[in-house]
């Protein structure tokens, strides 16, 4: 049994409502753009059917197997306004690589990096007039992919689908940047040696939401992730990659977790590394304990935390709450050197500074 798109019933639901497309002070999440993209996959024709549709409720048969077996894998991006008026998404070559990764782990068919482009490509182009010219604002992109196979024998998919939809994004933690406060989880894991912690699979995020509870709970805004052997050795925060910065001015060094296979590698992180190189920081990827952090912010030797991601860009860490103790990273504000890779960044992805390595891709307007 084929799953069919409800198609053209966009408009006529509360849940797509085009009023939305007005986007004024979206939060992150619901402000839908008016179209997505879909493409099929089965062994016997590949990839193929890929087309632009009205955004629209799918119909799914309750036994899709992608709703048991959680072969569902998905990717982050956006698309910023530049300043001569186009559209440009960042690095969507290294998300397309990042989506076949996370496909080849969950036993999923690899979605070439054109196709994936393409379907980016196609949403951006037809909703890009819903971005409006607000520097606060962009177009975040959320490719989906997952099995459609109606049969709950326990194995893989044969047949799947891959979705592009879009939402107009203000910023993750509102529009200002305050820092924000950390929890840090005891006594839930994120990922283990051997899991699937350094993909984008639609399985690690639902386990994470009891942590993030109980981060509230605790008056905090986000949770800290460690590591699942011995809990101690910091791995990443919420959906974002941390880092520490150690020393001041023109000698500070950012430093953050290396990739030991249970983190999320972050195209943002990776930026980072390269931008802060650029503007002569030295950087390090080494491993820190939740006792080192504490006693290196106790010292002053951390002088800012921040953490980083596509839909929190780079946002300052404030304080944290921890078992063992809170503490207060230096004034608890947005430092100078985070305030300086935040701008380097922001400033690169809205083409305000040179793109060196060619990190803009810029889409056609229709
Ligand atoms: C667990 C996790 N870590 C880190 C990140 C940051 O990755 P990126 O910079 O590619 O958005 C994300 C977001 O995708 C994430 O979900």
């Amino acid at each position: 049994m084929t799953n069919t798109f409800n198609s053209g019933e966009a408009g006529q639901s509360a849940l797509l409502d085009p009023s939305r497309a007005t986007h004024t002070s979206p939060g992150h999440g619901d402000a839908f753009t008016r179209h997505m993209y879909s493409l099929r996959y089965t062994p016997a024709h590949g990839w193929h059917d890929g087309e632009l549709l009205p955004l629209a409720e799918l119909s799914l048969h309750p036994a899709t197997i992608g709703l048991h077996y959680a072969q569902v894998i998905f990717e982050g991006m956006k698309a910023f306004r530049q300043a001569d008026g186009s559209v440009a998404v960042f690095r969507p070559w290294e998300n397309a690589r990042r989506f076949q990764r996370s496909a080849e782990r969950m036993a999923m068919p690899k979605l070439p990096t054109e196709l994936y482009v393409e379907g980016v490509d196609q949403v951006v182009a037809a909703d890009q007039n819903e971005l409006s010219d607000n520097p606060d604002h962009s177009l975040y992109l959320r490719p989906l992919m997952f099995g459609t196979d109606v049969n709950l024998m326990l194995r893989p998919s044969n047949d799947y689908l891959f979705l592009v939809m879009a939402f107009v994004a203000g910023g993750f933690f509102g529009d200002t940047v305050e820092a924000v406060s950390v929890f840090v989880s005891r006594e839930h894991s994120r990922a283990m040696p051997g899991g699937t912690g350094d993909v984008k699979c639609a399985a690690n995020y639902g386990p994470s939401f009891v942590a993030q509870r109980q981060a509230q709970e605790a008056g905090c805004q986000q949770v800290v992730w460690l590591d699942s052997a011995e809990h101690r050795w910091v791995e990443e925060m919420g959906g974002m990659n941390l880092f520490f910065v150690r020393g001041t001015g023109p000698d500070a060094r950012i430093c953050t977790s290396p990739l030991t296979g249970t983190l999320l590698p972050g195209v943002t992180r990776d930026s980072l590394l390269r931008i802060a190189n650029r503007l002569g920081y030295g950087t390090e990827e080494a491993p820190i304990t939740v006792d080192q952090w504490r006693a290196d912010c106790a010292s002053g030797e951390i002088t800012e935390v921040f953490a980083c991601g596509t839909a929190a860009v780079v946002t300052p860490v404030g304080s944290v709450r921890d078992r063992d103790g809170d503490w207060t990273v230096a004034d608890g504000r947005m430092g100078p050197v985070t305030a300086r890779l935040r701008r380097a960044l922001v400033d690169l992805q809205q083409g305000r500074i040179a793109d060196q390595d060619g990190w803009l891709h810029r889409v056609p307007s229709h």
